[in-house]
């Protein structure tokens, strides 16, 4: 499972930098709205700083039009840098974009995925990342799960280079559930980043072996 960091605050992504295998960061116009008013190219040159060129970055249009899309995309490209990858949600115009973006050799993540359809033609379409909205597909009563199964069935078949990204969650079980389904990349919001770790159990362990080695040798360290 590789993990993203689905969240544009900065003070987080250095800490959980700290100890997660960060493979990169993606975020939305929403993601970004929660960190208020910030000057955005500054921003995302800053996360680029923190997390290098080794982890991937992953940036969304905003228009909604063909000619608008593209050009938000030279622009997060001219403004942050080339090596992003550049978040098209899959719509009639975003397919066309996502056709024109790899026709010129960009990084492109497809995204809004809430329908297999719009996951196999975008990956007919040649985008790198396909990223389904898991939760929000939960909330619709669809199947997330059969999703990702099926459409990494259809990345084996054609010996795509495609990956599925994961995104939408709320709780680590749904995230659990996607990678059994296939899914080789996860995005996790803060939320359930914070839970990765949380298990009583797991503190209730540590502190005993802490307990029973200061009990037994009259210190807390080795
Ligand atoms: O990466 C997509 C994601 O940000 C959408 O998540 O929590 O708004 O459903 P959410």
């Amino acid at each position: 499972m590789k993990l993203l960091l689905d969240t544009a605050n900065q003070e987080k992504i250095k800490e959980y930098l700290t100890y997660l295998p960060v493979s990169g960061v993606t975020t939305n116009p929403s993601i970004l709205k929660k960190e208020g008013q910030l000057d955005f190219f500054e921003h995302m040159k800053g996360i680029r700083r923190l997390i290098g060129f080794e982890r991937s970055l992953h940036v969304q249009v905003v228009a909604q039009d063909y000619e608008g899309m593209l050009a938000d995309a030279h622009r997060l490209i001219e403004g942050i840098d080339d090596q992003i990858f550049i978040k098209v949600p899959v719509t009639k115009a975003g397919l066309q974009v996502i056709q024109t973006l790899k026709k010129a050799k960009l990084g492109v993540t497809a995204t809004a995925i809430y329908t297999e359809m719009q996951a196999l033609l975008a990956l007919e379409s040649g985008a790198d990342f396909l990223a389904p909205y898991v939760n929000r597909i939960s909330v619709l009563n669809g199947d997330a799960t059969s999703l990702i199964a099926h459409v990494q069935q259809e990345i084996e078949r054609t010996q795509s280079s495609t990956q599925i990204l994961a995104a939408s969650f709320k709780q680590v079980g749904q995230v659990l559930d996607a990678v059994h389904a296939g899914a080789g990349f996860v995005t996790l919001g803060t939320d359930v980043l914070d839970q990765l770790l949380a298990h009583p159990s797991i503190d209730k362990a540590v502190a005993d072996f802490e307990r029973d080695w200061d009990e037994a040798f009259g210190r807390k360290q080795v």
